[in-house]
């Protein structure tokens, strides 16, 4: 009894506010479609337009002059496999792009740690080493919004039921490969040939039969990527309304959106 113990209980709009899970968006698409470009033009515009996305914010402390801080972040789907030795010396035949290729319970963890307020280790996966465990891990706190990104963020059903919006980047074959070219042998210190052999081997069937498959998860299609300004317009709206900031903003004009983590 809330009473006799002294023990001061939340209110029951407290206590729905304190339950409140973080906002989930996923960000699928096909390699070097642009959903990396997508997802930060978004965090950009909430920054720039002050969004308030507000769930573990207790607005009963703050003042209307103070400053708040709401955090986002952005979570790669880098959950890969570890390789053996073995798959790392024939690495050229190890097919990245296979849902098999990432570990789901791992992300699994981290989605119910983060939604349960707490804070998580986050693997720094190495692209040119293929290892988890060259950098330090990141630790990333629990935060209002989480941005899943990833090839295949829409494969696993556990992991689509934790997103409250799926957007699907589509970008045609073309473009992807002409920037997955530039991207692998300038940025990963690839040889074309690989990139191509990779390309045709493993990225483009599991585009088929894995990647395109998902699209009709998606509640929003992106056409052209981060060239569709429109769209990624439309989608800062929507976010804004869903979490219903509109009230909030007038009483509090200072809150601002703060990513906690820039990529996982
Ligand atoms: P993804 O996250 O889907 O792999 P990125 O957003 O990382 O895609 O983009 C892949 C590459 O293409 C990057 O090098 C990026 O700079 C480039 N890129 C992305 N969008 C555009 C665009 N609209 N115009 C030109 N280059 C782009
Ligand atoms: O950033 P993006 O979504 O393009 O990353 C996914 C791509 O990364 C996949 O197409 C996969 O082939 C590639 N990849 C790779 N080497 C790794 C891990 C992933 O080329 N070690």
């Amino acid at each position: 009894d809330q009473r006799t113990s002294g023990i001061e209980q939340p209110t029951t709009s407290e206590a729905e506010h304190m339950s409140k899970q973080p906002f989930v968006i996923g960000v699928a698409g096909g390699a070097a479609s642009g959903k990396t470009t997508v997802c930060n033009m978004i965090i950009q515009q909430l920054h720039d337009q002050r969004v308030v996305l507000v769930n573990q914010l207790n607005l009963k402390c703050l003042k209307p002059h103070e400053h708040a801080f709401v955090f986002l972040n952005l979570l790669r789907d880098s959950f890969y496999h570890n390789l053996t030795e073995e798959e790392l010396a024939r690495v050229q035949d190890y097919n990245f792009d296979h849902p098999d290729a990432f570990d789901t319970e791992q992300l699994l963890c981290v989605m119910d740690k983060l939604r349960h307020g707490q804070a998580v280790d986050i693997p720094n996966y190495d692209f040119k080493s293929y290892k988890s465990d060259i950098y330090p891990a990141r630790r990333v706190n629990p935060s209002d919004v989480i941005i899943l990104e990833g090839i295949l963020v829409f494969h696993d059903p556990r992991v689509r039921e934790l997103m409250n919006m799926k957007i699907f980047v589509d970008t045609d074959a073309d473009v992807r490969l002409a920037r997955r070219i530039r991207r692998d042998t300038v940025e990963k210190c690839r040889d074309i040939g690989a990139v191509l052999d990779q390309y045709s081997k493993f990225v483009k069937p599991a585009f088929d039969d894995f990647i395109l498959p998902t699209k009709k998860y998606a509640d929003i299609i992106i056409p052209r990527g981060g060239d569709n300004h429109v769209a990624i317009d439309l989608i800062v709206q929507h976010i804004r309304t869903k979490l219903g900031q509109h009230d909030l903003c007038k009483i509090y004009p200072n809150l601002y959106v703060i990513q906690s983590t820039f990529q996982i």
